[in-house]
Order: C-alpha cells, then structure tokens, then sequence
C-alpha cells in the first residue's frame, strides 16, 4: 500500500499547494490513501467544515489535527458528523469527535490513523503512549492492512520515543507540529516507517508559516503585537511517502517529499517505479 502522510497546512498557500500537487501525486505515485494534518488550514488557526470538504476534494482521505484543532469554534459542533477528520485522541473522555478510525479502502483493505497529541512543551493532556497502546490492541496489524500514527508534537525525544514503542506494530510514525520537516526519515528496526516531523505546507519566507515581519517583532519586543497572519508566498508541499507490504502492515520505504515554494526540492525515488 502506498500512502501519504502531508504535514500542517497552513492558511491559503498551503491548501493551493495540497490543490496543485497531491491529486497529481496520487495518479502518479500510485498512492492508495492520503492524509494532511488540517489544524492550520483555516489562516493558521484550525480548520472549518467547508475547508475539510477542499481538502476532500483534493483526494487527502484523512485529516488530522493537533493542538489548534478547536480555533474555529464551529468544528466542536461538526466534528461528530464528519467521519474523515480526528482530534486528538488522547484529550478528555467527553472531548466530541474521535482521535482514531478504521478506514476501508474499497477494495476490502482497511487502515486504522491515530493521531495522538504528545506533552512536552504542551498542554497537560492524557498520556499519548497509553492511548496508542489501547488502540493497537484493539485494531491490530492483520486486522488492519496498515496502521499511520500522526504524533503531534512539540519535543523531538517525545516523538522518537513514540517512534520506538510503535516499531514492529504501526506501518509509521510521523511527526507534525513543528512545521519543519526533518531529515531522519529512516525504517525503524522492527519495520515502522518514521520521520520526527513531515514539515508543514506551506509558505517557508515566513516563522513557521506567520508572516516573518509580525513573528520577528513578538521575539524581539516580548510584547504582543499585531495578529499573526498566514505566510501568503508559494507553499512547499512536505510530505512523506510510505510503501507496505500488505501482508505484514510494515513499512518497505520511506521517502520524503518537497515540493514547490522554496525549500530544496525532495523528489521520491517512487516516482521513477510508480505504477
Ligand atoms: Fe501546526
Ligand atoms: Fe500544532
């Protein structure tokens, strides 16, 4: 199964980068399911109902969230009726929507996307680990062809560390959260497919995405100043690209991808063997 995962789309450059690459991406790379962390797409600041269907429309399958998830205030009251967006899964019971789901491929295959919410340098929330554990348990590797963990997260050790209490039993861990994107993507020795962070979508002449003048002034004066507003240059579409084996669930590549805006291009070798 080939899959991608793509980083935090941020604001309107970021979903033209989702628009202009990731239906072409899927023809050309042959993927079979598509996932984009959606907490920033709505100018940085969450994600509302319409933009969810953009994103659809632009053949993401799945979309993740993380601490951002509830800036717009209208998801609370749509989450529950849209299937294909998670929360974060490891925040209070009662918490409406859900942060994991199986999702059938149509073919008869199925994948189950976590997508829990590490606490370093974050808001005190549930333990993430505990949370996967439960839900490894309850949907795992061969009752499902594949399993996709977005760890949503600030420190690079939590992530890792995620990395290698899932390796051998999800396809991937992937890091969101820091809208950079890491070069450690690698093949976990038990066969995880993992990155520390996919890096965001988006406009990268900026401070994580927030237009650079504005962001600058807040580190500099400590004060606060005018509202962040969403980079608007093109975005760099980050991404990675994982290949299972469909009779194990684990991981036979991993490749990063950089497309478009400015940062140095990543192009997957896939492309070269795509189907
Ligand atoms: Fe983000
Ligand atoms: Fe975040």
């Amino acid at each position: 199964m080939r899959i991608l995962v793509c980083g935090d789309v941020m604001g309107r450059s970021g979903r033209e980068s989702i628009k202009s690459h990731v239906p072409r991406l899927r023809r050309e790379l042959g993927l079979d399911f598509v996932v984009a962390n959606g907490e920033n797409a709505a100018g940085g600041f969450g994600i509302t109902d319409k933009l969810c269907r953009e994103l659809y429309a632009a053949s993401v399958d799945v979309i993740t969230t993380g601490n951002h998830v509830w800036d717009q205030r209208e998801l609370i009251g749509t989450i529950n009726g849209d299937p294909r967006i998670l929360r974060p899964l490891n925040l209070p019971a009662g918490t409406p929507g859900v942060g994991a789901r199986v999702f059938s491929l149509g073919d008869g295959r199925r994948v189950l996307v976590l997508n829990p919410m590490a606490r370093l340098f974050m808001d005190a929330i549930d333990c993430p680990f505990a949370a996967v554990e439960s839900e490894l348990a309850a949907h795992p590797l061969g009752d499902v062809q594949a399993i996709v963990i977005d760890f949503h997260g600030e420190a690079t050790s939590e992530k890792m560390a995620m990395g290698h209490f899932a390796d051998g039993r999800a396809s991937m861990v992937v890091g969101t959260h820091s809208h950079v994107p890491t070069a450690d993507a690698q093949i976990l020795p038990n066969g995880t497919a993992y990155q520390t962070d996919c890096g965001m979508c988006g406009d990268y002449d900026s401070v994580i995405g927030m237009q650079k003048a504005v962001a600058v002034q807040r580190f500099i004066k400590k004060m606060p100043g005018e509202r962040l507003q969403a980079a608007d240059g093109e975005a760099t579409l980050c991404a990675v690209v994982v290949e299972t084996d469909d009779a194990t669930g684990l991981a036979r590549r991993i490749e990063p991808l950089r497309m478009g805006g400015r940062l140095t291009q990543a192009v997957p070798r896939l492309m070269a063997t795509a189907n």
